[in-house]
């Protein structure tokens, strides 16, 4: 049971460190955030909503999370949802009851602010309208923040957020059927959708009650825990590149998933800040449209991308198609792309579309780094580098800089040895501890250091957790730390 802080002169502050994304999303957060959450006492969202998602195997079933910090299983772990947040109730109703099934209750852990957007019917109807183009995930996101930022339409509020519905759900449902209600009118089935819609907001009512113990209308309550010596551990959800303002418009989210944001949507001074972490992964992905600059097989395999998203092709076609070790000795990037997409699993874990694939872009990764203070990174997949070894590449290629439009780039790509995979998979054996991992990894890790300019303080090498191998804990790096590394300073430039 959580007990309420009141704030004690005599003890020392706590501190707060921001995690990110650094590539396009599905770098591995959640993995990362479930090895370092033992240092923290809080773990809090301060962007995004039911967007977001992972999967956890446990040992009583499959749970797949979108909007609950990712600590769940940290019983020591108090769980926060930040007002910058945008709220799928019904989404998060379930997900607590279905964390109930594995054994986790989550009743005294979670706390969400009451200034958190609601999603509203007329979001989810507006995204699946119009957010085919982008390739949004459909989950009303970004109409959401639309309507946080417009705050009324024709007079009328058109922000919801969590309190509005606490505080008078009459009025509230009745706001969400009127916006609902204004864009169907047209249609030729207005009147059974409008039905469904009026059963949705009932069930969205119910979910609310049902989360109003866990609501709080305190302010100032992550400030006071911090002061009173809580450590916190902010949870950006999506990346960096799809930072509403620093992505590339449009094809971003709605939010800002910037570390400086974890300050204003969770609900913490930045007087607490300690570290910027980075989490990328070592072969990079991106779903949803958009520039792609590394991406194998380039405009040819956006198009690909496209094309799945129109007809629903994903893992099973490829698998029936193709054999990836075949594709993997091809010259043709494109499908290289393929053959690591199917030999590295990566497909929407929902709904399993096939992933954009690119090569490690280090020059991408330097450039977040610094203007981001990001202070040290994890790098994830890096064992999954090992199947260059049967490409025409013949060695890791990693990515030096963007490629000009109609060049063929190859000129900025650097081949690295390939690591072994057989000391690969000695080392995650041999874990915890660092005699396993082959010089060859290690020497890849320097490399990938000085030219992005910071510390790589864990590779992750297999999904699990107990495969990452650590170097330090960001709380192990002396506070204020500058980024780059001395000799990033020279390969950086
Ligand atoms: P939205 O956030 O649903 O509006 O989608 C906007 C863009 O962000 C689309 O390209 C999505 O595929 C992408 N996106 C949103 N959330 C995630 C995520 O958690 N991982 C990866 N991509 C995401």
């Amino acid at each position: 049971m959580l007990t309420e802080m009141t704030t004690d002169p005599a003890r020392r502050p706590g501190h707060s460190d921001v995690l990110v994304g650094l590539q396009y999303g599905d770098e591995g957060k959640a993995k990362i955030i479930d090895l370092i959450a033992p240092d923290y006492d809080v773990v809090a969202r301060f962007n995004g909503g039911a967007n977001a998602g992972h999967t956890i195997d446990t040992p009583a079933g499959r749970v797949v999370l979108q909007q609950v910090p990712s600590a769940v299983f940290h019983p020591g772990c108090e769980l926060y949802i930040g007002s910058g947040c945008v709220l799928n109730l019904v989404k998060l109703r379930d997900e607590l009851a279905l964390l109930r099934t594995v054994g986790v209750d989550l009743a005294d852990r979670l706390r969400i602010s009451d200034r958190c957007a609601v999603v509203q019917p007329v979001h989810f109807l507006l995204d699946q309208r119009t957010g085919a183009a982008i390739g949004t995930t459909g989950n009303g996101i970004g109409p959401c923040y639309a309507d946080r930022a417009a705050r009324t339409r024709d007079g009328v509020r058109c922000n919801l957020q969590l309190r509005d519905l606490l505080e008078d759900p009459e009025g509230t449902a009745a706001l969400m059927l009127a916006a609902v209600e204004r864009e169907l009118k047209e249609e030729a089935d207005a009147g059974e959708r409008l039905a469904a819609e009026r059963e949705r907001i009932a069930a969205m009512r119910e979910s609310a009650e049902a989360l109003r113990p866990m609501v709080t209308t305190d302010r100032t309550h992550l400030a006071r825990r911090v002061a009173d010596g809580a450590r916190v551990l902010f949870e950006g959800a999506q990346s960096l590149m799809l930072d509403v303002v620093q992505g590339d418009q449009p094809y971003v989210t709605s939010s800002h998933t910037l570390p400086g944001h974890a300050y204003v949507g969770g609900d913490l001074p930045p007087r607490y800040h300690r570290h910027t972490i980075g989490v990328a992964k070592a072969v990079v992905s991106r779903v949803g449209h958009g520039p792609f600059p590394s991406e194998l097989g380039a405009e040819r395999s956006a198009a690909y991308f496209a094309e799945a998203c129109r007809t629903g092709r994903g893992r099973t076609e490829e698998q029936a198609e193709h054999d990836p070790q075949q594709l993997l000795g091809s010259a043709d990037p494109l499908d290289v792309g393929t053959a690591l997409r199917m030999l590295t699993g990566e497909y929407g874990s929902g709904t399993g579309r096939p992933r954009r694939i690119g090569l490690l872009d280090l020059e991408q990764l330097r450039e977040q780094v610094t203007l981001h203070g990001v202070d040290v990174v994890y790098l994830n997949k890096t064992d999954c580098l090992a199947h260059y070894r049967d490409s025409h590449y013949g060695g890791v290629p990693v990515q030096l800089a963007a490629a000009a439009p109609g060049e063929p780039g190859s000129e900025r790509i650097e081949v690295l040895p390939v690591f072994d995979a057989e000391q690969v998979r000695a080392a995650v054996a041999g874990l915890p501890g660092l005699d396993g991992v082959p010089a060859s990894m290690l020497a890849f890790k320097e490399y990938v250091e000085q030219r992005i300019g910071a510390p790589v303080i864990g590779l992750g090498l297999g999904p699990e957790r107990d495969c990452t191998a650590e170097f330090a804990r960001p709380g192990t790096l002396p506070a204020g730390l500058p980024a780059a590394l001395p000799a990033a300073r020279q390969a950086g430039g």
